[in-house]
């Protein structure tokens, strides 16, 4: 798939099949993440599998920002993967400054993600109504 093509096909998709995704994709997905620029080449970024059916049915619950009927849908989905950052890693001119690159650079990791997502046949949603305590 062309990467336009990636882009013009996503969209946010609410609604799984069981099945499982293979680790060969997931690998792939996470490998998009990783070769993602960032700022000063810090990637001062985590991403957190969650693959635990019993967790995953959790997470509306327990993250949610306001009622956890916002993101219920997640608890059908296969797999989450959760974008972490650690400020303290990225550069101190961007800590000095109050730059936030810490935010572009997880987003455009995940955007990478999601697309390569799109491009293996997985649809997915981002998820930003979350408490990150
Ligand atoms: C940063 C970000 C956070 C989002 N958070 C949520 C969310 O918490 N719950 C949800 O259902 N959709 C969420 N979305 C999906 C948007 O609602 C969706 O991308 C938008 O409506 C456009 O639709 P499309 O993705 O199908 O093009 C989020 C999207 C972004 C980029």
């Amino acid at each position: 798939m062309e990467v336009f093509e990636a882009i013009r096909w996503r969209r946010s998709v609410r609604k799984f099949s069981p099945q499982k995704i293979e680790k060969e994709k997931l690998l792939k997905i996470l490998e998009a993440g990783r070769l993602a620029p960032s700022s000063s080449n810090r990637q001062a970024w985590h991403f957190v599998v969650v693959d635990d059916e019993k967790l995953i049915k959790q997470i509306p619950e327990k993250v949610t920002i306001g009622t956890k009927n916002i993101i219920s849908w997640i608890k059908d989905a296969p797999l989450v993967i959760v974008g972490c950052y650690t400020k303290a890693l990225t550069h101190f001119l961007a800590q000095l400054y109050g730059h936030e690159n810490h935010l572009i650079d997880i987003s455009i990791a995940m955007t990478h993600m999601v697309l390569e997502a799109t491009e293996l046949g997985i649809g997915s949603c981002y998820i930003g109504w979350v408490n990150e305590k």
